[in-house]
């Protein structure tokens, strides 16, 4: 059978003798992944490709490409704030440190900012010392920011600073930017390797399974839909309504109204709706169902209904554009709707969304974010490079950053994730 590999770069070949124990389950750059998880997906694709796609597999190599004792390596994070940011800083430190040897580990400050020396920021010096009990603290403690800073500049900082590799912590924006600085390495043969670490709240990355904090996100919106329900039933006709973060994806919505069966509507970006025009127009639904039951819950992604709203969109620094507050504009509709139809609501507004990611990630998560961080170190070691590290089928991958920033990860209306929630909801 032709399996063919997702090809990973790499900034040189590995020869030297890995300083792990040898007792570790090495991982060969061999090993794969199949990329279609079904047969029938697998089938088809050897039917008209002749091959099948495969991820290499992560986890550490038997021989590196970097001698540990004279490496130096920097860690930024960039974009949104996510719960777990401070976990995978420490993963990382600690492996590169504790495991490797690694003698200096930089943190850069505020993002790709940190990397510019006009703007006048210096490195934050990351040992075992000074991540002691970070991964109990919501946040960052390097700091974050959007925007991007000129490529030749950061290298030129990186030289400067002979770093030899460099995670960069973010999501779509942030990982762009590590594509750019990577090809410009490896166009110059340089011996520094850029390693991503996806991070998203939404969950909105390609190619990976999840993201890190997105499972922390889901659990710290269960208990508002349980007080937004006590609400909803402690009035006549009540109504809660709870905005949740997701710009373009609406995972956190979907999830959140999977874990808490108390959710009747959920509101996405990837499915459309009308107010009141149409057969299934949400506001007589909700009519129908509040003479019905006498009170409801209503969860909507902040990317939902954004056709529905007047006015323009401005753009955040990273070029994202900026979503329109549809929780504001729904709850000011429905108290509108109702009254014009002469029927007494009560509705009460939840608005967690950075009460949620300014949050610790709770366990799994933290399990989640160190071996993240373990198999980024690994990679970065063996000299990999313009790679991320990804999880596909319970299995950490290495992803071509190229591929997992072409587009959006999304739910799919017509997908079983999206008819899950369809079937939980009343
Ligand atoms: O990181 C993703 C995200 O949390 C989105 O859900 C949200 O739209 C956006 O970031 C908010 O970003 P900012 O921190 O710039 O307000």
């Amino acid at each position: 059978m032709n399996i063919e590999t997702f090809p990973i770069r790499k900034v040189g070949p590995a020869k030297i003798k890995t300083p792990l124990d040898l007792r570790t389950p090495f991982v060969s750059d061999q090993a794969q992944v199949f990329y279609d998880r079904e047969a029938d997906g697998a089938k088809k694709e050897f039917q008209e490709t002749g091959k099948i796609h495969a991820f290499e597999k992560a986890g550490p190599r038997e021989k590196i490409f970097f001698d540990p004792n004279w490496c130096k390596a920097g860690i930024l994070t960039a974009g949104g704030l996510c719960p777990g940011l401070n976990n995978v800083i420490k993963g990382i430190t600690e492996t590169l440190k504790k495991i490797y040897g690694v003698p200096v580990v930089y943190g850069i400050p505020y993002g790709y900012a940190g990397l510019n020396p006009e703007l006048g920021y210096g490195p934050i010096m990351l040992d075992e010392n000074t991540v002691d009990g970070i991964h109990e603290q919501g946040g960052t403690i390097l700091g974050s920011s959007r925007g991007s800073q000129s490529t030749e500049a950061m290298l030129e900082t990186l030289m400067r600073m002979d770093i030899n590799m460099l995670f960069c912590i973010g999501g779509d924006g942030t990982l762009r930017a590590a594509h750019e600085l990577a090809q410009e390495i490896l166009k110059r043969e340089l011996n520094i390797s850029v390693i991503g670490i996806p991070k998203t709240i939404d969950n909105d990355i390609c190619m990976i399974d999840k993201t890190f904090g997105f499972e922390t996100a889901v659990h710290a919106t269960n208990p508002m839909i349980t007080v937004a329900h006590n609400e909803a039933k402690g009035a006549p006709n009540g109504i809660g309504l709870i905005h949740v973060m997701g710009r373009d994806s609406g995972f956190i919505a979907a999830y959140s109204s999977l874990a808490n069966p108390h959710v009747n509507y959920c509101l996405v970006p990837e499915v459309k709706f009308s107010l009141e025009d149409g057969p299934d127009a949400f506001l007589p639904k909700l009519y129908d169902r509040l003479k019905r039951r006498h009170h409801a819950v209503i969860i909507v992604a902040e990317g939902a209904g954004q056709d529905l709203i007047q006015g323009e969109r401005q753009k955040d620094a990273s070029g994202n554009l900026l979503n329109n507050n549809i929780g504001m504009f729904l709850k000011d509709r429905i108290k509108e709707y109702f009254k014009r139809n002469n029927f007494e609501v009560n509705i009460k507004y939840f608005d967690p969304t950075y009460l949620i990611r300014g949050i610790a990630a709770e366990a799994s998560d933290s399990v989640f974010c160190l071996l993240l961080a373990q198999n980024a170190v690994h990679a970065a070691m063996a000299g990999k490079t313009d790679m991320l590290v990804g999880h596909w089928s319970d299995t950490f991958t290495h992803v071509p950053i190229e591929m997992a920033i072409r587009e959006r990860k999304k739910i799919n209306p017509r997908g079983t994730l999206w008819r899950c929630v369809q079937m939980n909801i009343r």
